[in-house]
This record gives structure tokens, C-alpha cells and sequence, in this order.
């Protein structure tokens, strides 16, 4: 069987990444989060007070980001390391959420994620989720997915991980920051989130996770 590349692409809180996540651990493949890179970035330009609107402040302090992925045996998951520091649980606050869209605007910001994200691709049998996976980062991916799901949904179970993380957030405020995401991010002039003409597009709003997940694996094993 020969190994894919599986993306995964959609609307914030779709469930891309617990999907992903699930569909790369049956197919034994390495899963990647694409948007926790986005978020350590934004979260490293929040603590250094990068000036969005100076691209050299940008460039300077981008130079200064290494990120890297860990897997943590006893959660069985991957986590992200931002210059040696686990920031898994910190990007996913509302703090980081609140400004990520803003710095995943920039062109400097998306060549560099973009560049490790290709390298970490290279050989295939991965499975990485995000906004431009499809179009941008692996035009030419086997498989790719793009999940949406009815926003009242999505906010509901965002605001779910919210609380798990140890952050009560009331649903408006969740459901708010999703659509003004969704807005920046299919605004945004580089690398806007659409799907890709050769996309198929998986509605998760009354679909149970194991049959999301069989349906991509399905969908996976039809193209090795
Ligand atoms: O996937 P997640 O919701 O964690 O992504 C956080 C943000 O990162 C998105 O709202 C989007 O602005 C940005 N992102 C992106 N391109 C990707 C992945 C995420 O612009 N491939």
C-alpha cells in the first residue's frame, strides 16, 4: 500500500483536529496540527508585543520562534513545543484564539509555518488539519476533506474544551470569536480558507465521531 497524504481543512471548532487526530492513529500515520502552530506564533507575538503592522518587527521576532512536536506517550498525544516550552494547553485559551486569525494573516507568518509544514510532509503518511492544507500547503494531496458544521454546534463544543482546559466562557462569546474567525480567515487575501475543487465535504453537525472517522479511513484506504 502506498502512503497518502490525508488534509483535513474547515471552519474553526468542526472537529478537524480530534478527527485528525483519530484517523492518523488508525492509519498509523503522523498527525499534524496545523493551526497549533499558528497559535504558538501568536502566542509568542502577545508575550513580545510584535507589532503586526511592522514587518520587520515581524520578521525579527519570527527568526526567534522554533516550534516543535512531542508526542506525550501517557496522553497519547501529540503536543507542541514552542522554544522548548509546552504551550499545548496555553494556545488554547481565548487570549491566543482572540488574536490568532489577525497573525495568520500575514504573509511572513504563512511561509514559514507553510515551509515546515511541506518538510514535515515530505514523506508522506500524514494526516494534517487546518485552513489551506488542501489548497496551498499539499495541492496535490490523495485525500482531501472539508468539514463544516452548524455554528450553534460548534460553539457548543468549543465552549465544552473550553471548561475541560479550566476556562468558563459563555456560548456568545465562543460562538463570536468562531464566526469573526471564519471571517478573517475566508477574507483574508493569502491563502483564504475555501474548499478545494477536489475536496469532499463532510457535514459533522449530526454525524457521530466513529462514523466521521470510518468514513475517512474508508475514503483513505480507497486511494493507497
Ligand atoms: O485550527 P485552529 O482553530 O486551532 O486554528 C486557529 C487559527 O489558525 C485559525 O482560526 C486560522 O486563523 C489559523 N490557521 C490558518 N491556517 C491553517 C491553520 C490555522 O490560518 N492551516
Amino acid at each position: 500500500m502506498k502512503k497518502i497524504i490525508v488534509a483535513i481543512d474547515g471552519y474553526s471548532g468542526c472537529g478537524k483536529s480530534t478527527t485528525a487526530k483519530a484517523v492518523a492513529k488508525v492509519l498509523q500515520y503522523t498527525y499534524l496540527d496545523s493551526g497549533a502552530m499558528y497559535r504558538a506564533v501568536t502566542l509568542f507575538f502577545l508575550r513580545n508585543n510584535t507589532d503586526l503592522t511592522n514587518s520587520q518587527d515581524i520578521i525579527s521576532n519570527l527568526k526567534e520562534i522554533k516550534i516543535t512536536f512531542h508526542f506525550n506517550e501517557a496522553k497519547g498525544i501529540q503536543e507542541i513545543f514552542m522554544n522548548g516550552e509546552n504551550v499545548e494547553n496555553e494556545i488554547r485559551g481565548m487570549a491566543v484564539s482572540s488574536y490568532v486569525s489577525e497573525v495568520s494573516k500575514l504573509e511572513n507568518v504563512r511561509t514559514e509555518m507553510v515551509n515546515i509544514q511541506r518538510k514535515m510532509g515530505i514523506d508522506k503518511g500524514i494526516v494534517m488539519d487546518g485552513r489551506d492544507i488542501g489548497t496551498v500547503v499539499f495541492p496535490e494531496a490523495e485525500l482531501k476533506i472539508f468539514m463544516t458544521a452548524d455554528t450553534t454546534i460548534r460553539a457548543e463544543r468549543r465552549q465544552k474544551e473550553l471548561l475541560e482546559n479550566g476556562e468558563r466562557i459563555s456560548l456568545d462569546s465562543v460562538k463570536e470569536n468562531l464566526e469573526s474567525r471564519d471571517a478573517i480567515d475566508t477574507g483574508r487575501a493569502v491563502s483564504p480558507l475555501k474548499k478545494a475543487s477536489d475536496a469532499i465535504e463532510i457535514d459533522t453537525s449530526y454525524l457521530a465521531f466513529k462514523d466521521q472517522v470510518s468514513k475517512i479511513i474508508e475514503l483513505a484506504k480507497e486511494r493507497m
